[in-house]
């Protein structure tokens, strides 16, 4: 079965044809032979560099459509001057450190605000912030681990490649599981596998937006199936990754909550995604009595349930400061938005009969892959198979979405205008209900 993989989707060759680095690499060269001269001509020589690096940067923002980081925020004004200190938040959050250079205080407080959205009691979640989305589902199937040794994991095929990355360190089994054509797990085909591992725990991994599809896995479905496949609440441990959707759903009327009201272990988001923060970053949260068994380091005078040990303590004051600015109804508003961008450019294309999907919920729009490389390139857009996607995230604003798509029409004019090129077929990465090619259109 074929798995889909990030590393894949982040290789887009450039061939050097987009002029995006005004850098040469040859400048950045550091020397260990040649002494680093602090001279004014060479100091100005760094400034140049750094400018121009900032220049590209900037440039480059507005061509940012494929992959799901915010960049809109204005934290740095504020915050820069915690760059004067070099913040670590070692071990657990929840213990004192021996130094004052950390931000835990702040730390907690951006948990206890997850908790809260979450539905877990204070004095019963523990969690902590870690490097990002990837490090999160890592604790959380460690944990799931600790708690039933002999559990095999349960995982779609479009979940994100940290989880087989995840089976792969633990040297745990693992079940992949199908998807339907949204990206959703195929629930029938979970059944049928959780039947035949009857004799074994589950540790299943639930996808709250799918990397490429955006697709929602339904909680509530999951754990029926498990009911009824004979699974008492102690012999299955539920992951939630969500990594982007995590910060969306709550806000939206309709959409299911996840909750840790539910039997559920423990939930990740990235930091970076959907809320935004200059560093990569995530937040864990599990419950408390899961992670007991981990022990106390006394050299750090901490217990030992991180994964990383020592954690930059600059993230938890970003993350507090957008919370803080943000709130509930800015993120609601974030999410109201970025959904009503996604409709407006799914419609768009679906207009000009380019085949397009976007799942309910999702600010993930999929659709035909350009079959050029600078194209591909300029937009920075992430593709996987015959598909491509955008990710209509906060600060990708109609207007980019109206540059992206004159820019598409007009290079579509050039590439399909002799017949000798036809667009993919898009029938079997996303059903035939949501393929407009002309090999569809003859033959269904
Ligand atoms: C569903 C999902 N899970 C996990 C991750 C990994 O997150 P991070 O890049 O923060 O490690 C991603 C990243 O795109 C993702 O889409």
């Amino acid at each position: 079965m074929e798995i889909q993989r990030e590393f894949d989707l982040m290789i887009v060759p450039t061939k050097g044809e987009i002029d995006v680095s005004l850098l040469s690499k040859k400048n950045l060269c550091l020397s260990v032979v040649k002494p680093n001269i602090k001279d004014e001509t060479s100091s100005q020589e760094l400034n140049t560099i750094l400018t121009q690096y900032l220049e590209t940067l900037s440039q480059r923002k507005q061509y940012h459509i494929g992959y799901p980081i915010n960049m809109s925020y204005e934290h740095h004004a504020v915050l820069a001057p915690f760059l004067q200190f070099s913040l670590n938040n070692c071990g657990d959050p929840f213990t004192h450190s021996p130094v004052d250079f950390h931000s835990k205080d702040f730390e907690v407080v951006v948990l206890d605000w997850f908790a809260q959205l979450w539905k877990i009691e204070k004095d019963e979640y523990w969690g902590y912030i870690t490097n990002g989305g990837t490090e999160g589902n890592l604790h959380g199937i460690l944990v799931g681990r600790e708690l039933l040794p002999s559990g095999i994991i349960y995982a779609s095929k479009d979940s994100h490649y940290s989880i087989f990355k995840a089976a792969r360190i633990y040297r745990m089994e693992i079940e992949i599981i199908n998807t339907l054509a949204n990206g959703e797990i195929d629930y029938a085909n979970l059944r049928s596998k959780l039947l035949l591992n009857k004799n074994k725990p589950a540790i299943v991994n639930i996808n709250i937006g799918t990397t490429f599809k955006g697709a929602i896995d339904d909680l509530d479905l999951v754990i029926q199936t498990l009911d009824n496949c004979g699974y008492s609440n102690d012999r299955y441990y539920i992951h939630c990754d969500a990594a982007l959707c995590g910060l969306i759903v709550p806000f939206i009327k309709h959409a299911k909550i996840i909750t840790f009201k539910k039997p559920i272990g423990s939930i990740t988001i990235s930091g970076h995604k959907f809320l935004g923060c200059p560093m990569p970053c995530g937040i864990q949260i599990t419950r408390k009595s899961h992670i007991s068994s981990l022990s106390k380091i006394e050299y750090i005078a901490s217990a030992d349930t991180t994964i990383s040990c020592s954690r930059n303590g600059l993230i938890p004051i970003f993350l507090w400061y957008s919370l803080s600015m943000k709130g509930y109804a800015g993120l609601q508003q974030d999410s109201k938005i970025c959904i009503e961008n996604a409709r407006y450019l799914k419609d768009q294309l679906l207009k000009a009969g380019i085949s397009a999907m976007l799942n309910e919920f999702s600010i993930i729009v999929v659709f035909e892959r350009p079959c050029d490389h600078k194209f591909i390139r300029r937009w920075q857009l992430c593709y996987l198979s015959n598909m491509a996607h955008v990710v209509v995230m906060p600060g990708i604003t109609r207007e980019v979405i109206d540059s992206f798509y004159k820019d598409l029409m007009q290079e579509r004019k050039k590439w399909y205008q002799d017949g000798t090129t036809i667009p993919p077929c898009l029938a079997k990465d996303l059903g035939s209900q949501n393929c407009l090619c002309s090999y569809q259109k003859m033959h269904y």
